[in-house]
């Protein structure tokens, strides 16, 4: 696909699909890592004299509502690239004609929310159209936007000349080195609480990767499919045919699957509550397995050592509860000294897993962090990602 190396954007209107679907409390922003990521991508068309009138969704809103609106978005953004960022109160009509009229060389606006219209999320050609005739371009720098086939995500790739922003290329690029054409051998560690919402993921997984790691409580709905009395653990019982089809599939596909062989268990789901570990055949009625024990974690480590490249998505154990993300923290740890030793290639992505690698301090230890979350996981599904297809068929 096309890149910004392949365009001239002086004098260009350029819409720019950028993700500034960030985590805001109390009208302020609390994570601004996407808005760092799309930065350079920004100041580079800025930099080249074009006209950057950005384009996103925040939230999942039903029509226009104020608390949705990404004004307040746009006033950090602009903190972030340290220059001006203009703010429309409307993507399309009048209003976004006449910011976009006024914008000179090397300009920066952002227009209001784009699922204020209810039109983005059914990729109407008619609002695809209104869109169009405020840019001569359509560049896409949200990958973790491209699960979705949009008016602004996908459907204006057929109606401009396409091309794949910088962020965009990195993420393309680091996935691809993960599970495209990876270094083998390959582990990926998937954990999180449910099977139900990863069995498509694991099915993927296991024909693409030499080794699997699951942990999280999805775990235990594979311990408990193999007879393992898991006291009152989460467990996805009527899926235990599920787990075993997977575990199947697996061994068919010469995949290795490193299940927990002892965990940490507590009677209650508390932060510091009392806790022992236990091998599996010995987990009390009571206890809830609420993280991968000691001699699992081991295991974890040797099959990290014995990987050249790492896909990770997903906590081992209750992350957010101390001591609970022992496991969590010490395999990331890990997985990052590998890395920065340059014995391996660390992918990460999804909404948990990027706030567990940065609460073990090792976010900026990875080769890549995706900031995607359904996105990533869709991709880690094999599915073909609309705002990806669109940049390679135009
Ligand atoms: C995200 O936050 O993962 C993306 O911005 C997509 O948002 P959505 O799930 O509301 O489409």
């Amino acid at each position: 696909f096309r890149t910004l190396d392949d365009v001239d954007v002086k004098g260009k209107r350029v819409l720019l699909r950028v993700d500034l679907n960030v985590p805001m409390e109390g009208g302020r922003v609390t994570d601004a890592t996407r808005l760092e990521r799309v930065a350079p991508t920004i100041t580079e068309i800025s930099d080249k004299g074009g006209k950057v009138i950005l384009l996103a969704h925040f939230g999942r809103p039903k029509g226009r509502d104020a608390k949705d609106s990404l004004k307040p978005v746009a006033a950090e953004l602009a903190k972030v690239i340290k220059r001006p960022v203009g703010f429309a109160d409307d993507c399309i009509g009048e209003v976004a004609a006449k910011a976009v009229g006024a914008m000179k060389d090397g300009d920066i606006h952002c227009l209001e929310n784009t699922r204020f219209h209810k039109e983005e999320e059914k990729n109407d050609a008619g609002f695809v159209a209104e869109l169009a005739k405020l840019g001569d371009i359509w560049v896409n720098d949200a990958f973790s936007a491209a699960h979705r086939a949009h008016a602004t995500t996908e459907g204006l790739g057929h109606k401009l000349p396409a091309y794949a922003g910088r962020t965009m290329q990195a993420e393309l690029d680091a996935l691809g080195k993960a599970l495209d054409a990876p270094t083998k051998p390959v582990i990926a560690i998937v954990g999180g609480a449910k099977v139900s919402t990863k069995i498509e993921l694991l099915e993927n997984l296991v024909s693409k990767v030499d080794a699997l790691v699951i942990g999280g409580g999805m775990a235990n709905t594979f311990l408990h499919a193999q007879g393992v009395a898991v006291g009152k653990s989460l467990a996805e019982k009527d899926l235990a045919a599920t787990a075993l089809r997977i575990l199947d599939k697996a061994n068919a596909a010469n995949c290795a699957i490193i299940l927990p062989v002892d965990a940490v268990v507590a009677s209650q789901f508390a932060a510091n509550a009392p806790s022992h570990a236990y091998g599996l055949d010995a987990i009390p009625t009571d206890g809830m397995i609420l993280d991968v024990g000691p001699q699992s974690i081991a295991r974890i480590h040797a099959a990290i050592d014995d990987a050249a490249t790492l896909v990770w998505n997903g906590p081992l154990g209750a992350f957010e509860l101390t001591p609970f993300d022992r496991g969590t923290v010490v395999s990331a740890k890990h997985a990052a000294q590998r890395t920065k030793s340059k014995k391996l290639i660390s992918v990460a992505g999804g909404g948990d897993t990027v706030a567990a690698l940065n609460q073990a301090g090792v976010g900026g230890d990875f080769t890549y962090v995706s900031t995607a979350g359904g996105a990533f996981l869709e991709w880690m599904e094999g599915k073909p990602l609309p705002g990806v297809e669109v940049l390679k068929h135009g």
